[in-house]
């Protein structure tokens, strides 16, 4: 067929020039309509979601299937994903089998699998199946949930969920709290906590320059979270005071009372404590009851950091390790890490929600719902306005596995962790540098005439490298340690105990 363009150069009569005209505007029109009605063919619609859906359940079943079989950490070198990649976006629409299809070439032998029954490394982070499919229903609504009246259910689930993990965990009645993505963002909300609490809330409208230097206390054992925070609040690294730990690890009430006394003597003012059960490194826990007495003597803000080992104290037995949990001020605990709610899921914990509210709401007329001031408006809670709903997923987690069921992998994980310790402390080449805490111990490879710290760095190597199993090391009291955790949600017995055979295999 003639394009038109070649039509109109060769015609001369007026007639004959108008009636081209509008063929060539009908064909223009025709062309386009024709080659959008291709190009939204292949577009995506909301009604194909079903069948797409179905698609990528059938991937995650074989995923699922086949993830024993599969390396846990990632095996590749960097850069060589993204060179599998287009430099640039494309203009035009692809249909969703390409997509999927390169999905399945690219992506999984990419990942370092999180799941994985024999990821052993850093601290888990579970997806249990049925909060991975409340997830998919709240992808699906995609609800901005920063206010009661922009989802309403929303909001009401998660006070329920809240307090339904407030009674798992043996915590008192009265105690409320708030859903956060991360146990980063519920240290930091606390840390600012203490920051307005201590500058008698006045920090947020003068800023801190020419103020009193603010000073925080906590211990080397807590996580990075805890230094960032107080990078973000300004408070700054050098009035972050890292008070020394006693034997077990924990901060000694002896040297927090003398910190505090030389602050006040030198004009420095003492905002609060952050505690630890279950530090990252090697599962640290402060023993609780002497350091709270000195913070409510000191008028000082609390928060605990149970990020990983607050699951645990689902369990009544385990509760004495964090005994005076109760009189904190705040505390975190991730149900995406140990419990099974699938990530992102940080639930803080407050005995009074009003000073975090003091330090953090805002509320500008376009925020403002009309004729309920009093309703619960989460975003007031927390740093960003807008949050998804995350209380779904722990309604489902707990609904289909039940606290009993949310225990016993717990209780297992535990006792099949304290089994792998037992093997390797009974091994002549291995130590064992820091014994069981929860479901955590820590080792050196150590054969006889070699440097532990060489050893156990190259025998980390050969692990990881080889697959079958996944570890992380840290460094403890100078030494460099590999860290073992349990604690993935479909982990067996035999996982846990592969885990030695595959260490003292390459070991030698
Ligand atoms: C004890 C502890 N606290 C805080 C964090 C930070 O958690 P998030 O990634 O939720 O910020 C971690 C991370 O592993 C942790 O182990």
């Amino acid at each position: 067929m003639q394009c038109p363009g070649r039509i109109w150069r060769h015609c001369c009569s007026r007639t004959r020039r108008r009636n081209l005209e509008k063929i060539s505007i009908r064909f223009l029109l025709k062309k386009a309509v024709g080659a959008n009605k291709d190009k939204y063919e292949i577009e995506m619609k909301y009604h194909d979601y079903s069948k797409w859906s179905e698609r990528a359940s059938q991937w995650v079943r074989t995923y699922f299937e086949t993830l024993r079989d599969q390396p846990v950490r990632a095996q590749t070198a960097p850069g060589e994903i993204a060179a599998r990649l287009p430099i640039a976006p494309p203009e035009q629409a692809t249909d969703m089998e390409t997509i999927l299809e390169d999905f399945e070439r690219i992506v999984p032998e990419g990942m370092t699998h999180w799941q994985h029954p024999r990821f052993f490394a850093y601290f888990p982070a579970n997806a249990a199946p049925a909060s991975m499919i409340a997830d998919q229903l709240t992808n699906a609504m995609a609800a901005q949930c920063m206010l009661w009246q922009t989802s309403p259910a929303a909001t009401e689930i998660e006070q329920v969920m809240v307090d339904w993990l407030r009674q798992a965990l043996g915590l008192p009645d009265g105690m409320t709290g708030v859903i956060q993505d991360s146990a980063s963002s519920a240290t930091l909300s606390a840390v600012l906590t203490m920051r307005e609490q201590a500058l008698g809330n006045s920090g947020n409208q003068t800023g801190l320059a020419g103020r009193e230097r603010v000073r925080v206390y906590t211990s080397a054992q807590v996580h990075s979270s805890v230094d960032k925070a107080c990078w973000v609040a300004g408070i700054g690294q050098d009035n972050l005071v890292k008070i020394e730990t006693d034997g077990d690890f924990s901060m000694r009430a002896s040297a927090l009372q003398a910190a505090i006394d030389a602050d006040r003597a030198a004009g420095l003012l003492p905002a609060g404590i952050v505690l630890c059960t279950g530090g990252t490194s090697m599962g640290a826990c402060d023993d609780l009851p002497p350091l709270l007495g000195i913070a409510k003597a000191e008028g000082l803000y609390t928060h605990l950091d149970a990020a990983w080992a607050g699951s645990a104290m689902i369990c009544p037995e385990l509760r004495h390790i964090w005994a005076g949990a109760e009189r904190c001020d705040s505390i975190v605990f991730n149900p995406h890490k140990w419990l099974g709610a699938q990530f992102d899921c940080s639930v803080q914990f407050l005995a009074d929600p009003t000073p975090q509210l003091s330090a953090m709401a805002l509320r500008p007329s376009y925020l403002e719902t009309q004729g309920h001031d009093e309703i619960t408006n989460f975003n007031e809670w927390t740093v960003p306005l807008g949050r998804r709903f995350r209380a779904l997923k722990i309604w489902f987690l707990i609904r289909a596995y039940g606290l009993e069921g949310l225990r016993g992998r717990i209780r297992n994980h535990i006792a099949w962790a304290t089994e792998l310790h037992d093997k390797l402390a009974g091994h002549p080449d291995f130590t064992i540098i820091t014994g069981m805490r929860f479901s955590l111990f820590t080792f050196q490879y150590t054969p006889q005439d070699a440097d532990p710290d060489e050893k156990t760095a190259e025998l980390l190597v050969r692990i990881n490298n080889d697959g079958r199993i996944y570890l992380t090391q840290t460094l403890h009291n100078g030494k460099y340690v590999i860290r073992f955790q349990a604690g993935q949600f479909d982990c067996t017995r035999d996982d846990v105990m592969m885990a030695y055979d595959v260490i003292t295999e390459l070991a030698q």
